[in-house]
């Protein structure tokens, strides 16, 4: 092996370190802050329905709730529920929920359940939430 290859190395791994060692500082699952862009601020007051699902008052701004949703869920959901919502059999697979509705969601999302699922009331407002519940419904469903 020569030198040179064994010092990038050397600084990959350095650099490894320091990304860990930023992470932890801020605990396991301390959530992300989520930058909602242009999308609209929805207040505190839980709404019943995915405001940005087509036809729904905000549908307009879809695409721009999936964008805000994918990193939203990249910051505070996919630590447990998977990437691209792909669970690992842990945590429910949330492209697999049937029997929950918006309001299911926005429940389980704001309140947690007590087992496991943390509450986001806090730290996520509403406008972040279902922008991250459109992102989950633009990943396609398995099979
Ligand atoms: C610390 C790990 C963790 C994080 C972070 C987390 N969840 Fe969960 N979530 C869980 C667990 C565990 C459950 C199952 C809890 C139960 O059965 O009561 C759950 C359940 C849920 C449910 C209910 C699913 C069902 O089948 O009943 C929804 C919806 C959900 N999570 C959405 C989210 C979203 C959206 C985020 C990001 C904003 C998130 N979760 C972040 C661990 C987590």
């Amino acid at each position: 092996m020569s030198v040179s290859s064994f010092s990038l190395k050397a600084i990959v791994a350095v650099g490894l370190l320091t990304a860990a060692g930023l992470a932890m500082s801020h605990g396991d699952v301390t959530p992300q802050e989520v930058d909602t862009g242009s999308l609209p601020d929805l207040g505190k007051e839980a709404l019943s329905e995915n405001p940005f699902r087509k036809g729904n008052e905000h549908g307009d701004m879809h695409d721009e709730a999936i964008k805000v949703g994918e990193s939203g869920y990249a910051g505070n959901c996919a630590v447990c529920h998977g990437i691209q919502a792909m669970s690992g059999g842990l945590t429910p697979d949330l492209r697999e929920l049937t029997e929950w509705d918006d309001e299911y969601f926005i429940g389980r999302v704001m309140n947690g359940t007590g087992r496991g699922m943390p509450s986001f009331k806090d730290n996520l407002d509403q406008t972040a939430i279902w922008a991250i519940k459109t992102y989950i419904e633009s990943v396609p469903e398995p099979m």
